[in-house]
């Protein structure tokens, strides 16, 4: 009776069986899953397995804020809008005005962003950006008034002589006749130098060599190392998990490299009494006279002013080197935007050498096409926030402990009816005395806002608008064809950048 065919028989029969009942217990399990806001009686978008409604982000058919940008225009007519990461129910936040209440009014339930970080073995990971609860806000009251505007007076030079030597260089480039150039990796030169500089007092090489910091950050998310990818993006997909498998973002040779920098720096002024315009300066203050690099009662440990000065690197390499790039891809598809920013920049009849701190701060226009780049191309196209208590929102629906929220600036500032004709480059958007029109307050968020809005905004500021005013001052940039007018965003990182780079030719002007 039970010879080889009937055995065979009944093993396929209860494979079959098996494959059916996890066939349809994962069926009713999915809609279980993805039914939750419905249950909650909440709009939403629907998920699918196994990526929820991150699909699309997952198979890198699009960058995670385009995502976040089909969800928010999904929710269109709703406040708050359900989707799911994964199998993890999370909400947009797409009303301004609730969008005010979760990042200003009613803070202290939203105080976590919820990323993954790991200081007991990733030190570097243990940053501001990603800090949590008391520690954040330990870390950040101690840090914030290195990024007032007197510290601010006390960097501008240091920025300024790195874009100095960003026009010696292209000046330089020019006069051997080669005038394209690639804007994204030329940018990415000034902005490491830029922080080099500015945050650990590091002289870089003058965009002739490669540049050890440069690749030390491009380690930390290359799209092309798939372990690191993993490292990357798995924490982002299960926190859990992650701190299970104890994993770390940051690459081990990174951290002896960037430590080991550090040590020699610190070694370096403490023996010869150096003082420079940088963060690290101000840091080391903050540590107090021992001799001791330990957590001292006020002062920052060797390995909390490592991470604080490497989110410098992580935080606002890419960020400031893409804002400078998609910002001259628009002048050379614009003359007439782009003259009217020559005219501006040669009416202070300064050299960049010469221009001053508040020069800077006074150009209107040069200030209006920097907010209008970062209003069609919000580097970080995606804010983050981890409800930490229960909230009660104005219609009484309850935001539960441990839900994670993000918001889509890049998809308030792509709606047409908070900013008309939104692929329409147009800084007379952000006219200081005659906006073309009303900006609604929490609908422009380039750099979030409330108590955990982007620290180095005016550092940022500062190191784009002098990166401009350098190239203009004595250059035109023309597009060279190469680059589609509409720039795609590289689905494989977390920031806004452009996919295939960005092609302009640099002409120089003659001027006084
Ligand atoms: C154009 C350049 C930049 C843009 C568009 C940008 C954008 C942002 C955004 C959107 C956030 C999240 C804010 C929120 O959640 O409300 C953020 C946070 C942060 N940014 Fe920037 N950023 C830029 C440059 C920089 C620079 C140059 C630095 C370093 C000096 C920096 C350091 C940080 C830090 C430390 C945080 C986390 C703050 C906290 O959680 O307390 N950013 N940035
Ligand atoms: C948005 O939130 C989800 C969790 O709901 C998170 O996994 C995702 O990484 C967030 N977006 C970005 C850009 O990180
Ligand atoms: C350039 O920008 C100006 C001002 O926003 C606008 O009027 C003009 O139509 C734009 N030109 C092109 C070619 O896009």
């Amino acid at each position: 009776m039970f010879g080889d065919n009937g055995f065979f028989h009944s093993w396929w029969g209860e494979l079959l069986l098996v494959l059916l009942v996890t066939v349809v217990a994962t069926r009713i399990y999915a809609s279980y899953v993805f039914s939750y806001w419905h249950r909650r009686g909440l709009a939403s978008c629907s998920g699918s397995l196994p990526f929820g409604s991150m699909g699309d982000f997952v198979l890198q058919k699009k960058a995670i804020s385009e995502v976040f940008a089909d969800i928010y225009r999904q929710g269109e007519g709703h406040k708050l809008y359900g989707y799911y990461s994964f199998l993890s129910p999370a909400l947009l936040v797409r009303d301004p005005e609730l969008i005010r209440l979760v990042l200003v009014k009613d803070f202290p339930h939203f105080m976590n962003r919820g990323a993954y970080f790991n200081e007991k073995d990733d030190p570097l990971s243990a940053h501001i950006f990603s800090l949590e609860g008391e520690q954040w806000k330990k870390i950040r009251t101690k840090v914030s008034p290195f990024y007032a505007t007197n510290k601010m007076k006390f960097m501008f030079d240091t920025i300024k002589s790195c874009s100095v030597d960003l026009q010696k260089y292209l000046l330089e480039s020019s006069s051997m006749s080669e005038s394209e150039f690639e804007l994204k990796n030329l940018m990415s030169k000034y902005s490491i130098e830029v922080i080099a500089q500015t945050a650990i007092g590091m002289e870089g090489n003058n965009y002739k060599d490669r540049n050890m910091l440069s690749e030390m950050s491009f380690k930390v998310t290359d799209p092309n190392d798939l372990m690191q990818t993993f490292r990357f993006s798995l924490p982002f997909i299960n926190r859990k998990l992650a701190a299970f498998l104890n994993l770390r973002f940051t690459p081990k040779e990174t951290e002896d490299y960037y430590l080991d920098v550090l040590r020699q720096i610190i070694d370096e002024r403490r023996k010869e009494n150096i003082v420079k315009n940088d963060f690290m300066h101000l840091l080391l203050q903050l540590k107090g006279k021992s001799d001791t690099i330990d957590k001292g009662a006020g002062g920052l440990s060797l390995e909390e002013i490592a991470a604080q000065t490497f989110v410098f690197i992580l935080a606002g390499h890419e960020t400031s080197s893409s804002t400078i790039a998609f910002c001259l891809h628009e002048l050379a598809l614009n003359h007439s935007i782009q003259q009217q920013l020559i005219d501006e920049i040669d009416s202070t009849g300064c050299t960049i050498q010469q221009i001053t701190f508040d020069q800077i701060q006074d150009l209107h226009y040069l200030d209006a096409v920097f907010q209008e780049t970062l209003r069609k191309y919000p580097p970080a196209g995606v804010l983050l926030r981890e409800c930490v208590k229960d909230y009660v929102c104005p219609d009484g629906f309850v935001i539960k402990q441990g839900t994670r929220l993000n918001i889509s600036n890049y998809g308030l500032h792509r709606n047409p009816k908070l900013f008309p004709d939104p692929e329409k480059f147009d800084p007379n958007r952000f006219d200081k005395y005659s906006p073309s029109h009303n900006i609604l307050p929490f609908s422009y968020l380039p750099f979030g806002e409330g108590p955990r809005f982007c620290i180095g905004k005016r550092f940022a500021m500062f190191s784009v608008k002098l990166g401009l005013y350098a190239i203009l001052s004595k250059f035109r940039v023309e597009s060279t064809g190469k680059s589609a007018p509409t720039v795609a965003f590289n689905p494989a990182l977390f920031l806004n950048s452009p996919k295939d780079g960005i092609h302009v030719r640099f002409v120089p002007r003659t001027v006084r």
